[in-house]
């Protein structure tokens, strides 16, 4: 019985050996950080990612409307950080400091919504209301001097 069990613990140890020096050798060769960051240039048109937000945007107070929705928080987390995505790319389609300003804030903002519906069920639905209503007036901010 003895026998058994030490022939069966030296597999298992022998075993785990293989697995480890396995991870070891499979692991991928880390590439170096290149010394300046590539520019990032946004590929999307200007109307296309104005018509996501809007998408995004109105998800958001469509579930913000319906308090009994399915997975209500998880969606507007969702959604919020995809409106935040956009926003964040949007702050480099125009070089004008004022532009810049609006697209971040609609990111920033929006991050916040992510944060506050990431609360789940101890998310406050004021406080959600009250970013969207934020959003909105940027939106209408920057809109009022570009579109
Ligand atoms: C930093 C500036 C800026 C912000 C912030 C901004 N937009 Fe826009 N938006 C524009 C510009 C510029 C246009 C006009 C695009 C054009 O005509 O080339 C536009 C146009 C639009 C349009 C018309 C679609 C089209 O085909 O041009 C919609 C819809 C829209 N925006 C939605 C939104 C929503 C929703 C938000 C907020 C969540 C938002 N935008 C925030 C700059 C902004």
């Amino acid at each position: 019985m003895r026998n058994v069990f030490s022939k069966l613990a030296a597999t298992t140890a022998m075993v785990a050996v293989l697995i480890l020096v396995n991870r070891a050798v499979s692991v991928p060769q880390i590439e170096p950080v290149p010394k300046s960051a590539p520019t990032f240039k946004p590929v999307c048109d200007v109307h296309h990612l104005m018509e996501g937000q809007e998408l995004h945007f109105n998800a958001i107070a469509d579930l913000l409307k319906d308090a009994a929705a399915k997975g209500r928080h998880s969606k507007i987390a969702m959604h919020a950080d995809l409106l935040a995505e956009l926003a964040n790319v949007n702050t480099l389609n125009k070089d004008k400091d004022d532009y810049r300003a609006w697209a971040s804030q609609v990111r920033d903002l929006s991050l916040q919504l992510v944060a506050e519906a990431r609360k789940k069920e101890a998310a406050s639905d004021d406080a959600m209301k009250g970013l969207v209503t934020k959003i909105s007036d940027t939106c209408t901010a920057c809109h009022d001097v570009y579109e």
